[in-house]
C-alpha cells in the first residue's frame, strides 16, 4: 500500500534561556551567546509535525487534520504558548529549552496519542534559519 505524509503547521510564541548551572556567567556566554542573558528573552517558533500512513480507504485521509490540529493545540500550543519554557512549564526544569530538545518533548507528547500504526516526524523552527527535527532521519 503507498504511504503519504500530511503535514499540520502551527505557532507558539515562547520565552527561554540557555544556560548550564553547572558553569559560571563567563562560560555561559562563551557557549550559549545571547541565548544565555539572564532576563530571558523570546522566540516566534514554528512547528510542524509530520504523519504518514495510508490513506483510509472510506476517508481518503491518513489522519483526520483536524483531530491533529487539536492535538498538536491542547498538548503542545496550550502547554508552550506565551510561556518561560524554563520556569512555567515541567519539562526543563533539569534540561536546557534548546531546539533539538523542545522538539523531542514535542514528539513525546504527541507520540502516544497518535495511532501508533502512523509514522511521526516533527520540525521545530526557533528561527527562519535555525530549526531542529525528530526523530532524525
Ligand atoms: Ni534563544
Amino acid at each position: 500500500m503507498k504511504r503519504v505524509a500530511v503535514f499540520r503547521k502551527e505557532h507558539f510564541n515562547a520565552a527561554h534561556r540557555l544556560f548550564n548551572p553547572a558553569w559560571d556567567d563567563r562560560k555561559n556566554a562563551e557557549v550559549f551567546g545571547k541565548c544565555s542573558y539572564p532576563n530571558y528573552h523570546g522566540h516566534n517558533y514554528e512547528v510542524v509535525v509530520k504523519v504518514t500512513g495510508t490513506p483510509d480507504p472510506q476517508t481518503g485521509f491518513v489522519m483526520d487534520m483536524k483531530l491533529l490540529s487539536d492535538l498538536i493545540r491542547v498538548h503542545v500550543i496550550e502547554e508552550f504558548d506565551h510561556k518561560n519554557l524554563n520556569l512555567d512549564t515541567p519539562f526543563f526544569r533539569e534540561m536546557n529549552p534548546t531546539a533539538e530538545n523542545i522538539v523531542m518533548v514535542i514528539y513525546d507528547l504527541l507520540r502516544s496519542r497518535i495511532d501508533p500504526a502512523l509514522g511521526l516526524r516533527v520540525r521545530l523552527y526557533e528561527t527562519e534559519r535555525n530549526f531542529a527535527e525528530y526523530p532524525e532521519e
